[in-house]
């Protein structure tokens, strides 16, 4: 087993943590399905969702990490066997560390996609839409080559810092990253305020319009709210294995949601803002960031390309720091569990998850779009929505499940004290029924069960 006395310090753990969090779920994923479903209705439920749900389970991946102090099935197995019924097989549930590597494989094509942006912005920047949007599905659609590449360049910068582990690979990459890209998005922000858009894009945020939320929009946001807390995979698990004992958990936790809230809704105004300001429209989808932005950053004059690889230099640190915690999880389980070593574990897994990625990146173009698409979808959207609508939210509810029933309430002291009785009574309360049941109807929904 590697020993997990190779611990983050604290500040470590919190730019770790955050690191995971705040993604391109946060700067790419959450502007453009905010701007789909239609602005401050879908923010509301989506905050609502991070602060009674979200939070909650955070509290509880971290306190299961810190309990087991090992990779997640290794947790789980732990916990089965203190039952008094004995229930090893509980550690099947640990198997949600795959989760990561599914969302690895198009995660990094994704960060691929960003590396080319990066490279093309400084060539010079897209001046109509319409040549932004041949730029955008020329690369998906014919450039098969070319995004491999960029895949496979990500690939290796990700796991030469999961070979260096927690110490020397994982928190020395946060502890650059973060503040860096904290730094970048407070310039941006103050940027756009300056602005005259920054209003309209305020607005589009925060003033909810309730008859565009549809109960899709609905479950889109509870999904989002646990991929970008980056929970249900075992990432936060793994993580707090590693934590120093003092640490607490419950301020972590709130650290790390309330960063990443905030980093989503800067990077919402910001964008927004830009595409207000050039008339254009925020419905875009996923080509948001690599459409309507470039050519925006293009009309901006002199500071555009500035402005623009700064942007996309943002995405990347976001992508890869939580690249290396989406990696981690089931790497610490194949060192534990097959005596692997680290370099070993690695590379076999980054290599599974950049096959199935040339699948997702094969699934988007045009030549081979159809031989890679099952039931009509190609498989990159698969495996992206099964990830967040599915398989995220479902092993959300099981972590609920497993703190809230299989803990003795005993163990569970160092959150009371952290908490204080009250707030200790309504995260209880949260974890054992609200938080499942919720998420339970929403799945309910989703496969046409009930309707919300
Ligand atoms: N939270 C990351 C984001 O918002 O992009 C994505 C992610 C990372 C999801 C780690 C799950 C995870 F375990």
């Amino acid at each position: 087993m590697e020993s997990r006395k190779t611990r983050f310090t604290r500040w470590g753990f919190i730019f770790a943590t955050v690191g995971s969090a705040v993604g391109l779920g946060n700067i790419w994923k959450f502007p453009y399905i905010t701007g789909e479903y239609g602005g401050g209705a879908f923010v509301l439920v989506y905050l609502l969702t991070i602060m009674f749900v979200g939070i909650s389970i955070l509290i509880a991946e971290m306190f299961l990490g810190n309990y087991g102090k090992s990779d997640a099935v290794s947790t789980f197995e732990m916990i089965g066997n203190e039952l008094p019924e004995k229930k090893p097989s509980m550690r099947y549930l640990g198997f949600m560390t795959f989760n990561g590597l599914i969302i690895m494989t198009f995660y990094s094509v994704v960060i691929g996609w960003i590396f080319y942006y990066i490279y093309s912005a400084i060539n010079g920047l897209p001046t109509t839409v319409s040549e932004a949007e041949t730029e955008f599905s020329t690369l998906i659609g014919e450039n098969i080559w070319t995004q491999i590449f960029f895949h496979t360049f990500a690939t290796l910068t990700i796991l030469h810092f999961v070979n260096g582990g927690i110490k020397k690979g994982i928190e020395k990459l946060n502890n650059l990253l973060i503040p860096s890209l904290l730094v970048i998005m407070v310039g941006l922000l103050i940027y756009s305020m300056t602005l005259p858009a920054f209003g309209d894009s305020f607005k589009f945020l925060f003033y909810p319009e309730w008859d565009k939320l549809s109960s899709e929009a609905f479950i889109r946001a509870v999904g989002h709210s646990f991929f970008t807390l980056s929970l249900g995979m075992g990432a936060i698990i793994t993580y707090s294995a590693s934590v120093p004992n003092s640490i607490n958990l419950t301020k972590s936790a709130l650290t790390v949601g309330f960063f990443d809230t905030v980093i989503a809704l800067v990077a919402g105004l910001v964008i927004f803002t830009f595409l207000f300001q050039y008339g254009e429209e925020p419905s875009k989808g996923a080509g948001l960031v690599f459409i309507s932005m470039p050519v925006i950053f293009s009309q901006m004059g002199e500071i555009g390309s500035v402005i623009s690889v700064l942007f996309l230099s943002a995405l990347a640190m976001a992508g890869l720091t939580s690249a290396v915690s989406l990696v981690e999880p089931a790497v610490l389980y194949v060192i534990n569990r097959f005596n692997m070593s680290r370099f070993r574990a690695t590379i076999s897994m980054g290599f599974v998850y950049w096959l199935i990625g040339i699948f997702a990146i094969l699934s988007y173009s045009t030549t081979y779009g159809e031989t890679f698409s099952l039931f009509g979808k190609p498989i990159f959207d698969i495996l992206e929505t099964t990830t967040d609508s599915l398989l995220l939210p479902l092993s959300g509810i099981f972590i609920a499940l497993v703190t809230g029933y299989a803990i003795r309430k005993v163990d569970l002291k160092k959150l009371q004290i952290e908490m204080g009785d009250v707030m200790f009574r309504v995260w209880y309360f949260s974890i054992r029924v609200i938080s499942p049941i919720a998420v339970l109807f929403l799945m309910l929904n989703l496969f046409g069960v009930i309707e919300l």
